[in-house]
């Protein structure tokens, strides 16, 4: 008998987005603990053209994609919480294992595998994923381990980029969370992204006085800085947090060394948050998880340009043109289209 295959995106050797090959593949089985999950809508993010680029070595043949959203099809041993039929969103799809989402079958750890509620679309719960557990981390490195409605209530959160996939995350959770939230942006085009994405103060930090602009509307510091630019921000952060405020730190855009003042980084009693993914403690990936999907269910989180996430839909087929749009510095959401 030969088995069932289907369609997925693959690499085998590291390299430019021409080493991404459409192919055939068996079907994954779900093994004890995993469902495998129909994907309909795949978030492609910027780690998927680095990881493919070869930042690091890859032994087996890979199927990038970290996010991505569909249906469960099967259902394996000891899971519990889910059943074939299942809407779903995925997180970390591609952590520890070959195969993420550019492909039309994953088989994933029930435990990274959420419930995406009838209202919320295919397309949001592909744009969740990396960006918004990202965010989660980001917002919970301050006073709160947990978000919820008014868990930042009274607090002004600092996102560094907010037309950006992950700054418009932490614009949407510090929102839901209760926060106010003023950004940055590059140009008039990103301010308007970063407004309908639900921040109230909206600053160009090319223009100016960017520091003076913040501290305008959060006179005593903002209480958290979700920065994407540590490196280009250092002092801007350095002037516009607040005593025993936090800066979480996630990304090395414009630049590689961090280069701080230290009497006037401790005269403030400032605390440094660093966030990667890859090592983050499952409990911390778990409580992103449970949150993001509370937030979905209370119908506070979108992806469109009506939320400040533009969306950019390509075939599967052109998974090395998608890539290559992130890459390229796409405004919005990149998502490959398999059903
Ligand atoms: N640590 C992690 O686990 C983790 C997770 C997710 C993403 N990342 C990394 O985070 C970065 C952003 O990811 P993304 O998906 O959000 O990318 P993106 O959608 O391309 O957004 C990047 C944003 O950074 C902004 N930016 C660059 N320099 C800036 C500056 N000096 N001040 C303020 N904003 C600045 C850009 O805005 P302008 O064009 O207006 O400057 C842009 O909106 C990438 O490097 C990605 O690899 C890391």
């Amino acid at each position: 008998m030969l088995n069932a295959t289907m369609r997925a995106i693959v690499y085998s050797e590291t390299g430019t987005s021409s080493v991404l090959r459409l192919v055939e593949r068996p079907e994954p089985v779900a093994g004890p603990g995993e469902v495998v999950v129909r994907v309909i809508r795949a978030g492609v993010n910027p780690t998927d053209w680095k990881f493919r680029s070869g930042i690091a070595a890859i032994d087996d043949e890979v199927s990038p994609g970290q996010d991505g959203a569909g249906t469960v099809e099967a259902v394996g041993p000891g899971v519990d919480n889910l059943a074939v039929g299942d809407r779903v969103w995925l997180a970390m799809a591609q952590h520890g294992r070959p195969y993420g989402t550019a492909v039309e079958l994953t088989a994933q750890p029930a435990n990274h595998v959420a419930p995406l509620p009838d209202t919320a679309s295919f397309d949001l719960g592909a744009a969740l994923g990396v960006p918004f557990i990202t965010a989660h981390r980001l917002l919970t490195s301050g006073t709160v381990e947990r978000l919820a409605p008014g868990a930042l209530a009274g607090q002004t959160v600092l996102v560094a980029g907010g037309a950006g996939a992950v700054g418009n995350a932490a614009i949407q959770l510090a929102r839901w969370a209760g926060a106010a939230v003023v950004t940055t942006v590059s140009s008039p085009e990103k301010a308007a992204l970063a407004s309908a994405a639900g921040a109230q103060h909206v600053v160009n930090y090319r223009e100016g006085d960017p520091a003076a602009a913040i501290l305008a509307v959060a006179p005593e510091g903002v209480d958290l800085v979700a920065e994407v630019a540590p490196a280009a921000n250092a002092l801007l952060d350095l002037a516009v947090t607040r005593v025993h405020g936090t800066v979480a730190i996630y990304a090395n855009n414009g630049g590689n060394e961090l280069v701080l003042p230290i009497r006037e980084t401790y005269s403030k009693n400032l605390r440094f948050q660093f966030t990667i993914l890859y090592t983050l403690a499952e409990p911390l990936l778990q409580a992103a998880i449970q949150d993001i999907t509370a937030a979905l269910t209370d119908n506070a989180l979108g992806a469109g340009e009506e939320a400040g996430l533009p969306l950019h839909h390509f075939d599967l087929s052109k998974t090395a043109d998608a890539h290559d749009a992130v890459e390229g510095g796409a405004v919005g959401k990149v998502l490959l289209d398999l059903a």
